[in-house]
This record gives structure tokens, sequence and C-alpha cells, in this order.
């Protein structure tokens, strides 16, 4: 090992996995991305290609050392998208059909039928859930179904059940023969299989859902132990791979989020609102989700709260007039003139957990254009955020910053709004890929490699908006949102 060690992270989304190479101060030296199909073959089906994930794995890290000494990448570090769940041969290592997304909701009847056998409030209780096609749980049940039904080949531990983490360190310790079957903690929670309160698979779950333990992967600290690289070049074989987390609680980590008091919001396709809190039983009786953040040696938790469309609704509406998000948010109005646009496409998640919501444009006159109705989606996210972010100020102390990361940040519209409409402190820092820069600060951590200044160096400078919009307002504009929720909700749970 030469004396100036590079740490790898690669951060495996829905659309695209990247990577970024972090050097022992903290500098990005190297970026790569390589995009991903997603597949929609019925309404509400959400599918990937487990083997297309992994090629796209594959060349992200290829294009990411192109040109460097793989002999300096001291540790890898994994963050990826969550929820999402597939199913392999543990022989042969051949997926057995696609790996079904985590915005998938076929299951949604099946859901219907536990929650009419009144399993809901304990399914709840142990996993700090709610019970809902989103999470592993029911989605492992479906690919059981099709793919062994009789579960004789699970019980025979003839299968492997997964989530993406589980599969790339499968892939990346070296696949069939090799491969360890394993789960970071953070990602178990978020499959509703996991007894959030003990971090063990949990029988009564595992029963409800028809899931054989056989099936699934051993749980595991976010910084392992896991297996060492095995086959991805150029990638040198026994490289470590000494931490993994769920994108969204890598985000948390990299923005430097060690005690309650501040959350982070990752505006994306859907967005994610997240916080650390002092104990689980904290969440008792929120709308928010209660999960794992990590586990490095002791185990944090976080609640979170979930937004199906943010920069799905701006993709839709540009979409709708031939045009594309950027320029559609350009064109925003600097007032929506009283219409709110509610974003209910797959239903509303937290902290409404309505899935028979359907969306709403509310408020319009002969005087509404494109304009008002750009603003109206812009806003739409920054009311739905701060929907979240109030369910924080009941569990514990009141949240003043939202620290914020995601493609866009870059919007400083949205972010100025979101001041306002939150009534709080908002922090854009300036670093693109805060999941990956999480992953590279755990594994850097795990490897002694890496202190706090070095991450808040990686982070770069970072943009404040102070909330500038009289209280009063702010809570008149929140009610008009509301009320047009309320309009969105046919027959609320
Ligand atoms: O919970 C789903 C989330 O982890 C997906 O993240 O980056 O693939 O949109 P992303």
């Amino acid at each position: 090992m030469t004396r100036d060690p590079l740490l790898l992270a690669v951060d495996q989304g829905t659309s695209a996995t990247k990577a970024l190479l972090v050097d022992g101060a903290g500098r990005v030296v190297a970026t790569a991305s390589a995009p991903l199909d997603v597949a929609h073959p019925r309404p509400g089906w959400v599918e990937q290609s487990p083997e297309a994930i992994w090629a796209s794995v594959v060349r992200a890290v290829g294009a990411c050392l192109a040109g460097q000494d793989p002999a300096r990448v001291a540790g890898v570090g994994l963050s990826s998208q969550r929820e999402s769940c597939l199913l392999w041969e543990r022989a042969t290592g051949r997926p057995l059909g696609p790996m079904l997304g985590w915005q998938d909701r076929r299951t949604a009847d099946a859901r219907a039928e536990l929650l009419a056998a009144g399993v809901g409030p304990e399914v709840r209780a142990a996993t700090g859930l709610p019970l809902d096609p989103m999470f592993s749980a029911l989605k492992a049940g479906w690919l059981l179904d099709h793919h062994d039904p009789e579960r004789v080949r699970s019980r025979r531990g003839e299968l492997c059940l997964g989530t993406v983490d589980s599969w790339l360190l499968w892939r990346l310790g070296g696949g069939a023969g090799h491969g360890a079957h394993l789960v970071e903690v953070g990602n178990a929670s978020r499959t509703q299989l996991l007894n959030v309160h003990t971090r063990e698979w949990d029988e009564r779950l595992l029963d409800l859902f028809r899931v054989p333990r056989a099936v699934l992967p051993r749980v595991t600290a976010s910084t392992g132990p896991f297996p060492p690289v095995r086959g991805l070049p150029p990638l040198l074989d026994g490289t470590p791979v000494a931490a993994v987390l769920g994108d969204s609680h890598a985000a948390l980590l990299a923005h430097g989020v060690r005690a309650p008091g501040s959350v982070k919001v990752t505006y994306g396709t859907g967005s994610s609102v997240m916080g650390l809190i002092d104990a689980p039983a904290q969440a008792e009786g929120s709308p928010l989700c209660l999960t794992v953040a990590w586990d490095d040696g002791a185990p944090a938790y976080a609640l979170e709260g979930n937004i199906r469309s943010s920069g799905a609704t701006l993709r839709w509406l540009a979409g709708l007039f031939g045009t594309d998000e950027a320029t559609l948010a350009a064109r925003a109005a600097a007032d929506s003139g009283g219409v709110h646009l509610v974003p209910a496409f797959g239903g509303l998640a937290a902290p409404w957990w309505d899935n028979d919501a359907t969306g709403v444009v509310s408020g319009l006159t002969f005087a509404t254009g494109l304009p008002e109705l750009a603003r109206a989606a812009l806003e739409s996210i920054a009311f739905q955020v701060e929907d979240l972010v109030a369910g924080f100020d009941t569990v514990g102390r009141r949240i003043d910053t939202l620290l914020a990361d995601g493609g866009a940040t870059s919007n400083g519209t949205l972010m100025r709004l979101q001041a306002d409409t939150s009534g709080r402190t908002v922090r854009r820092p300036h670093a693109g890929n805060l999941s990956a820069l999480g992953a590279a600060h755990l594994a850097g951590r795990a490897l002694g490699l890496t202190t706090p200044e070095r991450l808040a160096a990686a982070r770069g400078p970072e943009d404040v908006y102070r909330p500038q919009c009289p209280e009063p307002e702010r809570a008149r504009r929140v009610a008009a949102w509301h009320d047009a929720v309320a309009r969105a909700r046919l027959r609320p749970e």
C-alpha cells in the first residue's frame, strides 16, 4: 500500500450506479456513473434486472478507477437503494426473476388482506414501519409464491432472498461458491421482517409474510465484517469492503449528523426526511418510520418520512407541456395564484399513509397558466417536506435546521421556498453525492483513515437559506395546503 490511500464509494441507486474516489484529505478525485433501466411491465409494477445492476457497478467502478493505481484503494464503502427485493439461487448465483423495486405496488391486495386480518398495529410495533408494499416483506412473499410456492427450496437453503446491498455484497465477494449472504442492519430494518428493537429477524413476522428463515441473509453491522472484493477488476482481490449503508442513512451520516436536533432532506424522484432520535421509544405514536440508521459498534436509531413524488411531479408536469424539468422550474411564477397541486399519484405516504388518495390540482382560475402550475409543483415539494419535518418537532426538540441534498437542491428557488415554508434554516452543501460520501466516510472511519474534519472538507462550502416569511403568513399558507390535501383524500384510513 502506498502512503496516500484512497477510498472507493459505490452508490447504487434506482436510476444509476455512481462511484466516487476520495483521497486522504477528503477530496473527491474521481467520479463515474452508469445509468440503469427501470421496467414498468404493468401499472404499479416496478422491476429492475439484478444482472444489469451488477453490470452497472462493474462499469461505474471501472470508469472511476481508470488511470488510478488500484493498489491505492484502501477500502470500499457501499450505499444502496433500499427496500427493493430479489431472489437468487445459492449454488449458481442465478437470479430468479427480476428485482421488485421499492416503488412496486403489486402487493397492494396482499397488504389489504393483512390489514383486514388486523395485524397492522402488530407489524408496526415490531418493525417501526406501517404495513406497506414499499417495504420488502410483501415483495418477498410475492417472489417466493412465484418461484418457490411451497417454500421447499427456501427451507433447504437453496435460495437466497436479499435487498440490493445483499446482492452486491454477494457479488463483490465473488458470487456463487464464494459470496456471503448478508444484509446490513440499516437495510434490514427497511425489509419489515426485522424486529427493529432486537435487530434480528422476527419469527412472528416471518410467519405472517410466509418467508422461511433459511432464505434470509445474516444481519451484519454497518462496518461488517464483510468478505473482501473478489473478481471486480481493476480493484485488487482482497480489497476490504469496510462499510455498507442504506443510501438515505449514508446521506445523513455525510451531513455530519451524530445526534438529534437536525434532519436531512434528500430531494430526488421522491424525497426522504430523516433524523436521529435518542431511543426507539420516542417513535411511539409518530406517523414517521422508525429505522436503524446504522450500527458502527452501537446501533443508532432514526425516524424517516418518505414522499413518493417530488422531482417526479416536476417531470410529470414538464412532460405534459413538452418541456424539461429545469425549463419548467425556471418558468415558475413568483406566486401560484392560489393553485395547489397535491401529487398523490401513487397515494400519499407519510404522514398520511393513504393509498386511496388521488392527485388533485385545486384553485384553478382563467388566470392560471403554466407558470402558476410550475410554482404549485415546486411548492408541493416544500409543503410535503415540511409536513414530515413537523413530525420531528413532536418527538424531541424542535428542528431548526434542514440539511439538504439531492438533485433538486441546485434549484435555489426551491431552497428559498423550503426555508420560508418551514420557518427553518436550510443548509445546502456544495458536494454532489452525499450518499456516496457517507459510505466513503464510514469505510474510512472503519479503516482508521478518516476524521470528521475531512468529511466536512469533502462536503465543501454550503449555501444557507434563512426563513424570511412572517409566521402568520407561513401558517396560513400551510393551512391552505392542508385544505388541498384533504381534497385529495377520498376515504382517509
Ligand atoms: O427508499 C428508497 C431509496 O433508498 C431509493 O433511493 O436513490 O434509488 O432514489 P434512490
